[in-house]
């Protein structure tokens, strides 16, 4: 029993500070009419029964939009389309961007986006040129000489030869004192703008459950890390990277709790199960 409290603590810990973009709120899940119009680039709010639905994907315009309905659609040519495998996209030939078409489809690999039940664990990878930046689920790999590691830190980027600084997950700096180029990891402060800080920042594992929110203070006119449990009506949906909604159909009672909670436990709680 002490164990399981231990796991559900840790894991309320995890959620309270990264969001995980397999919670990705599908528009029925926004109640609140605030929530869905905050979305409305890929929902829609039916005024007569007063609730969120999905839009079509082809009438989802812009790639942001398209990409958090990670379920259903995905981006390709410009165009929103209907989601089915990521061996079904369209695209995926002749564009190493998987993540940019569907997240669920991390990694490319011989004129295929692989999905994230096919993506290989860094260890087992062989080819120095696969391994370095490939996608696993427990982060970006990276060749270390002899074998494909996971990488642990931005700088280990600019070593052994290894010089591209993988732009998600790091900030590439040049310091003109040491006339030396850096990679490091990326700060609240690098994030200048509201749509910026909305987006949070992006660490380097584990894939999709890598990203730490912050939100924009207006009173100092800077991003700074807040827990979603924190938010009010207003900033929860938007600075949760859509994984977070105000559960409540008026501002006044509601609070901001992520999307797929209860599946999340039922999760573990399977996995405790089995376990015992
Ligand atoms: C896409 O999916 C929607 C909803 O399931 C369906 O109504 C529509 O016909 C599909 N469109 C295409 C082009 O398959
Ligand atoms: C760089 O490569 C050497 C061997 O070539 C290895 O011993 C070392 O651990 C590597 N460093 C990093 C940071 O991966």
């Amino acid at each position: 029993m002490m164990s399981i409290l231990t796991i559900a603590l840790c894991i309320t810990f995890i959620t309270s500070t990264t969001f995980d973009l397999y919670q990705i709120c599908d528009c029925s899940q926004l109640i609140f009419q605030y929530d869905c119009l905050s979305a409305s680039l890929e929902c829609n709010w039916d005024y007569d029964n007063n609730e969120c639905y999905d839009k079509p994907c082809s009438e989802i315009y812009y790639q942001n939009a398209c990409l958090k309905q990670l379920k259903r659609c995905y981006w390709a040519q410009s165009s929103c389309f209907n989601f089915t495998s990521c061996g079904q996209m369209l695209e995926s030939k002749y564009n190493y961007d998987c993540q940019g078409q569907n997240y669920y489809c991390p990694q490319y690999y011989q004129y295929y986006c692989l999905s994230i039940k096919d993506v290989q664990v860094c260890p087992s990878i062989t080819d120095p040129d696969i391994c370095n930046y490939y996608q696993s689920l427990q982060g970006i790999c990276i060749w270390n000489g002899q074998s494909c590691t996971l990488a642990q830190s931005c700088t280990q980027f600019f070593n052994n030869g290894s010089s591209n600084c993988p732009w998600e997950y790091c900030q590439h700096s040049w310091d003109p004192s040491y006339q030396q180029e850096f990679c490091s990891p990326n700060q609240y402060s690098d994030l200048k703008t509201q749509s910026q800080c909305a987006q949070g920042i992006q660490i380097l594992g584990p894939y999709l459950q890598n990203i730490i929110g912050c939100y924009w203070n207006p009173i100092v006119n800077l991003c700074q890390e807040r827990v979603p449990s924190q938010m009010n009506y207003a900033n929860c949906y938007l600075y949760s990277r859509g994984t977070y909604y105000w559960n409540s159909k008026t501002k006044e009672n509601g609070d901001c709790v992520p999307c797929s909670q209860f599946q999340e436990l039922l999760i573990i709680s399977i996995f405790i199960t089995i376990l015992i």
